[in-house]
């Protein structure tokens, strides 16, 4: 079949899914694959319908790629493609969702409060300070529910700036996720099932220069140190790569997914999951994958074979 690599779209995003397009696209050509590269606009359809034989690769980050809108497209039109279906996406992209239900199945993830827009202004920032300081303490990190890259992310230390920090998540969407802090070592898991059922991938450590893996540390080379395999005992190793599995069967994900961990003291904490993870030159699963036995190439082949079958 002819791969479509889809990437672009109108997500905050944008930006880092055309380089994941990019380079997704040139892994499946080295390979021998037919691939046509297409943005996700107004002349999608057309694109697609016009091909015989095509499998889409869909590498859209953020709203309307990992919240499952372009995926329930592609159903509609009957075109397969790699990765998760849209109800499970519209789970795993939610951070309050999604946090919910993994903390339900008793997985460790942070205390969360799920805070909409139209709430914080008729409670009022101090009374939100207030009760989510003495519910959660500080630090704290707030974010936007339906968001991805860390943007509108921070960290909060001090009571007096949280308002602007949930004020800064609201910019990305109408509903905000305040949780409490978790220190520890960064780490990432990339999950794979290419038919055998879900494999961990080594997982990989991340170190940014700037203490801080921001929108900057994500996607500038050179700014975060990563050591891959991590270098983590064989029991926290064994304790991430079994979270991110669970987290993968539990949302319902296909193909590919990458859970976000931080370590603390206690072990392994869920931070998120992603379903369209980014595939850029300084993204973490092409890093992981390149750590396996076949590399992030020929992955990326046999997922397309996969939703080819
Ligand atoms: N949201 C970005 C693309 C990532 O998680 O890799
Ligand atoms: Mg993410």
């Amino acid at each position: 079949p002819t791969v479509a690599v889809l990437a672009g779209g109108l997500s905050h995003e944008r930006e880092i899914s055309l380089r994941s397009g990019r380079r997704v696209t040139q892994a499946l050509r080295d390979l021998g694959h037919e691939v046509i590269e297409s943005d996700v606009d107004s002349g999608l359809i057309e694109t697609l319908t016009g091909l015989d034989d095509v499998v889409a690769f869909p590498l859209l980050h953020g709203e309307s790629g990992e919240d499952g809108a372009l995926r329930e497209v592609l159903s509609m039109l009957d075109i397969p493609f790699v990765g998760t279906l849209p109800r499970s996406c519209r789970l795993a992209f939610d951070k309050a969702v999604s946090t919910t239900l993994v903390r339900r199945a008793g997985i460790r993830t942070p205390e969360q409060v799920a805070l909409p827009h139209d709430l914080f202004r008729e409670l009022g920032a101090k009374h939100i300070v207030r009760s989510l300081g003495e519910k959660l303490g500080f630090p704290l990190m707030v974010k936007p529910a339906r968001c991805g890259s860390a943007l509108g992310c921070t960290r909060v230390d001090a009571p007096e700036d949280l308002p602007a920090a949930m004020v800064a998540a609201y910019g990305y969407g109408p509903l905000a996720v305040v949780e409490e802090g978790v220190s520890g070592v960064e780490v990432t898991v990339t999950v794979i099932d290419t038919g055998n059922g879900p494999e961990a991938q080594p997982v990989v450590k991340i170190e940014p220069a700037s203490g801080v893996y921001d929108y900057e540390a994500r996607y500038t080379a050179g700014a975060t140190r990563f050591t891959v395999p991590a270098d983590l005992s064989d029991e926290i190793t064994a304790q991430c790569a079994d979270m991110a599995v669970r987290v993968h069967e539990l949302l319902g994900l296909r193909d590919l997914s990458r859970t976000d961990i931080i370590i603390d003291e206690e072990g392994p904490v869920f931070i998120e999951t992603n379903v369209a993870p980014g595939m850029t030159e300084t993204s973490l699963v092409p890093l992981a994958l390149d750590a396996g036995p076949d590399g992030f190439a020929k992955v990326c082949s046999q997922l397309v074979s996969v939703a080819a079958a």
